[in-house]
């Protein structure tokens, strides 16, 4: 039986796949609400910070890494991770790796599926007929098991199998058969259905189709910098947290991603280009379209309290009704534009965490890439329907929690610590540097080693045991006064034990509707 010798097509196609691997709704979804809950300006800074002094490094760990283990024909953490030291225990945290992947796919692959269902909703007309109210209530009818009108949970698990078909679908493929290609249609589509986006929410006008604002006033709410934020850990916390997702660092995607490329291949530019493409993505596309054009018609102070109860729904819950202020031909177009490019925001990403898994069972058990690409489907069709049935009991947030932000965090700190202590800088620079296209100031090498870690410390630690409401002073002195720590209910300890989970959750889910 033949087993398939994955490789990339060409450059262009691995540079489109990396970023389609970092673009993803994370991008779109994400970031704004991120954004908006820590105050928008105050977001700002600290989020370059991290993305200057964590996520690039990281970056660059991850991608040589991979090239690394790929040149001994490893393609997943276990084995790349095993191939930088001796000892046996990186093999183990290196599963962190494969699983992680695995556990996003799981709710992530779900989230994908909204947004296949709703360009069919725009396709069809669904949503010319609703009010605001009804457009809010349509998501949370349509996520909420119990009251689908047919009374049983026929279409949200009808998209969600029919997203995962499609990635198994794609995956089974392979690299440059199924993925790069997939990058290579959906990048471009995604940047042109988002510049359009981007325009209409900047040239929003107040009085204009219903807008009480202008699109600056939602760009100014968030590029507005507020440098007093820089003291509030929480902020920090939640803009570290945006880099590693958004970037998908500390999962091994991109280290599997790396380890097909060619041994002599640039690392140093093919990560900054990547890297940098998702955040222009992020920055100007991302920033652009949700919190202008909601802020434009519902005002901050009603977008701020949207994103506090609503997370990730926002768009869901807001964005059919708004587009259709446009008229009937520009609010179609806008939202099978606005979906259209989630879903392939979404996919490309998705594709990306299956790859891992695909590259393990491949490597080390000489399994098909087809019989590799419909066990991740069932993997994450078994594990995925949890968050669609019991979606209101808060399954899905804490994937997300688990998942897609404390282990992100503390995969990033171990592999950066195998690298740039174990394995080491000297080693660990060659690698970086070897084949490079680009000069690399110097400094990165101090950065890597010393800054990343010790900054990936404090934000493991800032998760493990955050105080209450952010407030380092007031928990440090309750400590003092014999009173015991605050703890915030989001931090991983108060999470682990599960205080006040369940309240917090529900109100997470809580039907919000715009008045
Ligand atoms: N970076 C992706 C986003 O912004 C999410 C992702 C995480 C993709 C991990 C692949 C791996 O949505
Ligand atoms: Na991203």
């Amino acid at each position: 039986k033949t087993i398939h010798k994955e490789s990339w097509g060409s450059r262009v196609g691995l540079i489109l796949a990396m970023a389609g691997n970092a673009v993803g709704l994370g991008n779109f979804l994400r970031f704004p609400v991120k954004a908006m809950q820590n105050g928008g300006g105050a977001f700002i800074i600290p989020y370059l910070v991290c993305f200057l002094l964590m996520g690039i490094p990281l970056l660059w760990i991850e991608w040589s890494m991979g090239r690394f283990g790929g040149k001994n024909g490893h393609h997943s953490t276990p084995f790349i991770l095993d191939s930088m030291d001796r000892r046996k225990f990186w093999k183990y945290i290196g599963v962190f790796g494969i699983f992680t992947n695995i556990a996003v796919a799981a709710y992530y692959c779900y989230l994908e599926s909204w947004t296949m269902a709703y360009v069919y909703h725009f396709l069809v007309g669904t949503f010319q007929e609703l009010n605001q109210v009804e457009v809010a209530s349509f998501f949370e009818k349509y996520v909420d098991l119990n009251t689908s009108t047919t009374g049983i949970p026929f279409e949200p698990i009808f998209f969600f199998l029919l997203c995962v078909v499609l990635n198994t679908w794609i995956l089974s493929k392979g690299l440059s058969g199924g993925v790069e290609i997939a990058s290579k249609i959906g990048m471009p589509l995604l940047i042109f259905f988002g510049a359009f986006l981007a325009y209409k929410g900047i040239t929003l006008q107040a009085g204009k189709d219903g807008a009480l604002y202008g699109g600056a006033v939602g760009l100014n709410f968030l590029w507005t910098p507020q440098f007093d934020s820089l003291a509030n850990p929480k902020v920090w916390l939640a803009a570290a947290g945006q880099i590693f997702f958004t970037l998908s660092v500390g999962m091994g995607t991109i280290q599997c991603y790396a380890s097909y490329v060619n041994s002599k291949q640039d690392i140093a530019l093919n990560a900054m280009s990547a890297g940098w493409m998702n955040e222009f993505v992020e920055v100007v596309l991302g920033s652009a379209i949700l919190i202008p054009i909601s802020v434009g018609y519902l005002g901050i102070d009603k977008v701020v309290e949207l994103t506090t109860s609503g997370g990730l729904g926002l768009g869901f819950r807001t964005m059919p009704f708004l587009f259709g202020q446009w008229g009937t031909v520009i609010g179609s177009f806008a939202g099978v534009a606005f979906f259209g490019l989630l879903f392939f925001a979404g996919i490309t990403s998705s594709l990306a965490m299956g790859t891992p898994w695909m590259g393990f069972m491949q490597d080390e058990f000489k399994w098909k890439r087809e019989k590799s690409a419909i066990s991740f489907g069932l993997i994450v069709l078994i594990l995925g329907l949890p968050t669609v049935f019991f979606f209101n009991e808060g399954v899905f947030d804490q994937y997300d929690y688990w998942a897609g932000e404390v282990s992100l965090v503390v995969f990033a700190l171990l592999e950066t610590i195998l690298f740039a202590w174990v394995f080491g800088m000297d080693k660990g620079w060659k690698e970086i540097t070897d084949g490079a296209d680009i000069h690399i100031p110097g400094f990165y090498r101090l950065v890597i080693k010393w800054i990343t870690p010790v900054l990936l410390l404090f934000v493991f630690i800032g998760s493990l045991i955050g105080p209450a409401n952010g407030d380092w002073g007031a928990a440090f002195a309750s400590l003092a006064n014999g009173n015991g720590w605050l703890l915030d209910n989001s931090s991983i300890i108060a999470q682990l034990l599960n205080k006040e989970l369940n309240n917090q959750l529900a109100q997470a889910t809580d039907p919000v509707l715009i008045q």
